[in-house]
């Protein structure tokens, strides 16, 4: 490990839903410009993770410490969704989230709003600042779109574009907020083999250029293994294991949770 600090610590990150214990004990470190998998079987509670990581879920119990864009260390386990991602933490959702009815440029327009800290004076009279601000957003949307190659639909309204590209304009407006830390959950589902492949490419660009630490939800075994370089495996809300994806490959137990006794038997044997 890294000897100084991580961007994110979780210990012993809980959550129950009536009597269902969602997640347990969820412990992990994630260091600046890192990109690391989190995978598990359906309903493991991946995106139960992220939803606890973003604000959307308080824990119940465990905490969560994150570094804030000035260095500082805090303890995040009760903020708010806009709090957290003002802070830097910025993520995707498994069914996308989009403004069906604006604009392309809009949805990444509106998600660059959320992360200005304006005077009110100077929009009200649309003061010099104002205008120079204006000029940055429509710069730095254009060049989101464009790294997503989705420039030319700029003035099609959200809803009908097709999937792939939805995800992709979700990841831009995740981007919009300039954040440190990048949730991605599935980003790549619903899209066919070669355009999942050049998301995953696209990622790890996006991670180098953007300076990001990213934590990333896939399913594709491959895939999270090609680009991450470290795997987190979570089964019934719980680690089962964590490592580099040769380790994880060859875990017993992820063998095990992803295939059943027979396979794990099959690879020890
Ligand atoms: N708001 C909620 N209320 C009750 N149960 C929930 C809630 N959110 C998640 N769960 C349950 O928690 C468990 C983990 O769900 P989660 O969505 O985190 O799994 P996942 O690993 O993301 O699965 P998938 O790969 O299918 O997306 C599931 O049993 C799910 O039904
Ligand atoms: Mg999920």
């Amino acid at each position: 490990m890294p000897a100084h600090k991580p961007i994110l610590a979780t210990e012993n990150l809980s959550i129950v839903f009536g009597g269902l214990r969602a997640v347990s004990d969820f412990s992990c470190e994630l260091y600046r410009g890192e990109l690391v998998g989190l995978i598990g079987p359906n309903g493991a509670g991946k995106t139960t993770v992220f939803n606890m990581l973003s604000g959307i879920y308080s824990p119940s119990g465990g905490s969560i410490s994150y570094m804030d864009r000035n260095g500082k260390i805090r303890e995040t386990g009760s903020l708010r969704p806009a709090v957290l991602n003002r802070m830097g933490i910025s993520r995707t959702f498994q069914n996308i989230r989009l403004f069906g009815s604006l604009t392309v440029e809009d949805n990444v327009r509106v998600a660059l709003h959320s992360g200005r800290a304006e005077n009110p004076f100077d929009v009200l009279f649309r003061l010099p600042r104002f205008r120079m601000d204006e000029q940055r957003m429509r710069v730095k949307t254009a060049e989101l779109l464009s790294l997503f190659k989705i420039e030319g639909k700029r003035d099609e309204l959200a809803r009908n574009l097709p999937y792939g590209e939805q995800r992709k304009l979700e990841i831009a407006r995740a981007l919009a907020s300039d954040p440190c830390l990048l949730l991605l959950d599935e980003p790549a589902a619903g899209m066919n083999p070669q355009e999942t492949e050049d998301l995953m490419k696209l990622i790890s660009f996006i991670r180098k250029e953007f300076h990001l630490t990213i934590l990333l939800i896939e399913h594709d075994m491959r895939l999270v293994m090609g680009i991450c370089e470290r795997i987190m495996v979570l089964d019934y809300g719980r680690t089962i294991a964590e490592g580099t994806p040769g380790d994880i490959r060859r875990n017993p137990a992820v063998i095990k949770a992803y295939l059943g006794d027979d396979a794990a038997g099959v690879s020890n044997g």
